[in-house]
């Protein structure tokens, strides 16, 4: 016997001349027919059972079982050539023949797949540690907001909450602050373009509008902290910003006085800042407050200003429905922002707010 490969070209040689020879209406031995189909599956088993890999046995098939050009499609064409009483003992074999390939074939695709996966499998190490997984977290200013609320809560007081569009009355009357003074300048305040014609509203300037809601609402005693967002139209630098929070304080009891207001203080930058922080009272003037201070916190060796503070002026009090002769109470108010970049050491406040996440991933 020739090797395969020459009896492979062989045949294909064959069915050139042979479909040639259909053409010309010449018959095809069964002989030749048989030894062509055997070829056939000779070539076809090698071939098949040869390929490494999905693409291989792609190309295997088109050429050997293919329905348009396939090699067993040439030879089937040609049954029709053999004598009549040749043809069932050739369509036996062609059955036989394309029976027998079309098997391998199957055999070897499931062979390739179950490679595949098994692969896959060796791939896959269980006992390997997995991807970590990425939390994301609260904003710091947000982790500031709830610590202080926590500290305050434990000091007795309870939170709550204002709006961020307020009239005048609470913004500036009902904190004395009369209609000529300067802090109602348009240019020193977000009106609201909405409210015009109507009664002015604007977003509040500091958290002081709380005070006043929550005095016109309840009796004393009162120990209440409202953070929230203030806004002013100052130029954003490294400690300013035109939106930024405010941590307000009240506390309204019979007997209260300054030595109350310092130790609250402390107590709040102690367990904010951490250690013993000492806190300093510097005179200063709140049309709301008398007397009023400017409170600074020692804290790596440095003063650093904080917010203001002071008694509860009688005349807010009065203007509340309270009566002065009878409580007394305290307020303050601090820049949340500040408190938060001197707690992480944060040298500009605007970092805050440029919502790099390579930035607020370390908090
Ligand atoms: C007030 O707003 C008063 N309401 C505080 C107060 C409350 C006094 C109760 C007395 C009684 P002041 O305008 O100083 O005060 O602002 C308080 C704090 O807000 C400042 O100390 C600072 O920490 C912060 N702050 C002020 N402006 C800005 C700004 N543009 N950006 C960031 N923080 C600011």
């Amino acid at each position: 016997m020739a090797p395969p490969e020459n009896r492979h070209d062989a045949a294909k040689a064959d069915v050139r001349q042979a479909d040639g020879g259909d053409a010309a209406g010449q018959p095809v031995g069964i002989d030749s027919f048989l030894a062509e189909l055997a070829a056939f599956r000779e070539a076809a088993s090698a071939a098949i059972g040869g390929v490494a890999d999905d693409a291989g046995l792609e190309q295997a098939r088109i050429e050997f079982l293919g329905a348009r050009s396939g090699r067993l499609k040439a030879i089937q064409k040609r049954l029709s050539a053999l004598a009549a009483a040749d043809r069932p003992a050739g369509g036996r074999h062609f059955n036989e023949a394309k029976d027998a390939v079309t098997a391998l074939f199957a055999a070897v695709q499931e062979r390739l797949a179950r490679r595949a996966v098994t692969a896959e499998s060796a791939a896959l190490d269980v006992t390997l540690p997995g991807e970590p997984v990425r939390f994301g977290h609260l904003h710091p200013i947000t982790q500031t907001i709830r610590r202080v609320q926590e500290i305050m809560a434990r000091l007795g007081f309870e939170s709550v909450d204002g709006p961020e569009v307020e009239d005048q009355w609470h913004n500036f009357e009902a904190l004395a602050i009369p209609a000529e003074h300067p802090a109602r300048d348009p240019l020193d305040n977000f009106y609201l373009a909405v409210a015009r014609g109507s009664e002015p509203l604007l977003l509040r300037s500091q958290t002081s509008t709380v005070q006043i809601r929550v005095m016109e609402s309840r009796r004393p005693p009162l120990r209440i902290v409202s953070l929230g967002r203030v806004y002013r139209p100052d130029t954003a630098d490294a400690t300013h910003y035109p939106m930024f929070h405010q941590v307000e304080g009240l506390l309204i009891e019979p007997g209260t006085t300054m030595a109350h207001l310092k130790s609250v203080l402390r107590q709040l930058a102690s367990s904010f800042l951490g250690g013993d922080v000492h806190v300093r009272f510097r005179p200063s003037f709140f049309p709301f407050t008398e007397p009023s201070v400017e409170f600074d916190m020692e804290w790596g060796g440095r003063w650093i200003e904080m917010g203001g503070a002071g008694m509860v002026d009688p005349a807010v009090l009065a203007a509340v429905g309270y009566d002065p002769e009878e409580v007394s109470g305290f307020a303050f108010g601090l820049g949340v922002e500040r408190i938060a970049a001197r707690r992480y050491g944060v040298a500009d406040i605007r970092d805050f707010y440029r919502n790099d996440v390579r930035f607020l991933r370390q908090f």
